[in-house]
């Protein structure tokens, strides 16, 4: 017989006609001859239920029906009594398709998010790894679909790369070298001419410079994938290897690149509201109970916008007035999360994007703002910053802080290249970025949301090593 799988078994009505499931078994009770099976195959969060009378089965069968066993199952479709759910099926013939005994890890209910990660090839059969995993391929949909919709192209950049896109030098190498036997110039460097490429290479951090390339050519494209970082950060929000989104749009001013990320995210939230209502329920109910309703204030709010000086001058009221503080942060300070947190949970209540940081403390591709002759600069909607500024904008998000880090660039040459030359950046491999700018440069602007930190908001979880599959963070690279 044809299998049915178990979503579409409980949306079924024929009563009475005959149906095969195939699943694992998430539990089996037993009374007066009767078994109870809750039957699940990962196709959504509810399980169908299994009735079976002891004495049409082998008891040898009946044993084997243990915690985590996969069967497949013949029967009856019924209309259930018990409360809960509409249907069940009547079982008329159970085969085993894998045994599972008593050393099953995932045998015990309410096991530690620490003990599941020890368990990471196991635990997406649990109940909320699976609703997180369904509701995180409803995510790239959802980005797939924004781009598509509004005239974007899925632009592939490389992974393997010889440029440090944020000049952090928080790269993974990539070799083919003997490591024991590595060739050095008088100075001691390194000579990478036989390694494979002919010249050292990493695994990129960002697909940005890349994606700058098409959309000076594309007119509006995004990147989805892979981006490492080497950065000894063991915090409950930093991957080693994480999944990035990274839209790129030629023509796109600084206001316009706030309308852009609000959008994008209030899409994303939606979807999930729209798509992932049965796993999104069971999240609420079990991790966070306020979940549904921050998602739906998130889609109705408006994101407050501000620049990064009112935000250290609210900052430095709040501690005026008792608040306390891990970090410092006075001008020019890079925001920890704990002040990311305060202006958003505390102070505003609502989702902030942040434009307009120090030139020190971001990346130098990032448009200029206009300075003034005391040495400050003007930026969004003529406020006034102490020192030179840049047109970041980042979008810090309640319980995540930032989610997403963006900027307009600097499309001119002229400015770019004495930002270059202030930070002494080696920039012999990355001649061909200079050229978008030589060559009919234009405004543009783009940004990048980490998408696992989409999904710890989308979820209500609290450690991104429990939003992805297989976690890679330092000291952990397993399964
Ligand atoms: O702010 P970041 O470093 O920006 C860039 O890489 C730009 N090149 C993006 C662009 O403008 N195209 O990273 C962007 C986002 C962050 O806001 C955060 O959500 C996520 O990527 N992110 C991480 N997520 C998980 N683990 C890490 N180690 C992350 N580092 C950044
Ligand atoms: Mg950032």
């Amino acid at each position: 017989m044809k299998r049915t799988k178990v979503i579409d078994a409980l949306k079924c009505t024929n009563f009475g006609s005959d149906i095969c499931v195939k699943g694992w078994v998430r539990s089996k009770r037993g009374s007066k001859g009767i078994f109870f099976i809750a039957l699940n195959d990962g196709s959504t969060i509810k399980n169908v239920q299994i009735v079976g009378d002891e004495a049409n089965f082998p008891e040898e069968t009946v044993k084997r029906i243990t915690t985590g066993a996969c069967l497949c199952v013949e029967g009856k479709l019924v209309e259930s009594p018990a409360a809960g759910q509409a249907s069940e099926i009547q079982a008329t013939a159970i085969e085993i398709l894998g045994d599972c005994d008593n050393t099953y890890p995932l045998q015990k209910k309410g096991a530690s998010w620490e003990y599941l990660r020890t368990v990471a090839h196991l635990r997406p059969r649990t109940n909320t790894f699976g609703a997180i995993l369904r509701i995180r391929h409803n995510m790239a949909m959802a980005i797939h679909t924004y781009f598509h919709e509004h005239g974007y192209f899925y632009f592939h950049t490389p992974l393997i790369t010889a440029s440090d896109c944020e000049g952090a030098g928080n790269m993974f190498q990539v070799t083919t070298k003997n490591l024991y036997d590595l060739k050095k110039d008088e100075q001691g460097k390194i000579i990478y001419d036989d390694d494979f490429f002919g010249e050292q290479t990493s695994l990129t951090v960002s697909g940005q410079l890349e994606g700058e390339l098409g959309a000076t050519a594309l007119g509006a494209i995004y990147t989805f994938g892979p981006t490492f970082r080497a950065e000894n950060s063991n915090t409950p929000r930093h991957l080693a290897e994480f999944w990035m989104i990274e839209p790129e749009v030629a023509f796109l001013d600084q206001e316009e690149l706030m309308d852009l990320e609000e959008d994008f995210i209030k899409y994303c939230v939606r979807w999930a509201l729209e798509n992932c209502k049965d796993d999104l329920e069971f999240l609420n109910k079990m991790i966070d109970k306020t979940l549904l309703e921050r998602l739906e204030g998130t889609v109705k709010s408006d994101f407050v916008r501000l620049t990064y000086t009112e935000g250290i001058n609210i900052l430095q009221e709040a501690i005026k007035n008792g608040k306390k503080f891990e970090f410092p942060c006075n001008w020019g300070d890079d925001l920890a999360s704990e002040h990311e947190r305060y202006l958003v949970e505390e102070h505003f209540k609502k989702p902030v994007i942040m434009t307009d940081y120090p030139t020190a403390i971001k990346s130098f591709y990032m448009k200029q703002n206009p300075a003034t002759p005391e040495g400050g600069s003007v930026g969004y909607k003529g406020c006034v910053a102490p020192g030179p500024t840049m047109q970041g904008t980042d979008v810090l998000f309640p319980s995540i802080g930032e989610i997403i880090g963006g900027s307009v660039r600097e499309e001119s040459y002229d400015k770019l290249m004495a930002e270059i030359e202030r930070r002494q950046m080696d920039m012999t491999h990355l001649w061909w970025y200079l050229d978008t700018r030589k060559y009919g440069s234009c405004p543009h602007a783009g940004f990048g949301l980490g998408f696992e930190r989409l999904i710890l908001f989308v979820t209500g979880m609290q450690n991104i090593r429990d939003v992805i599959p297989f976690p890679r963070t330092p000291k952990n690279a397993e399964f």
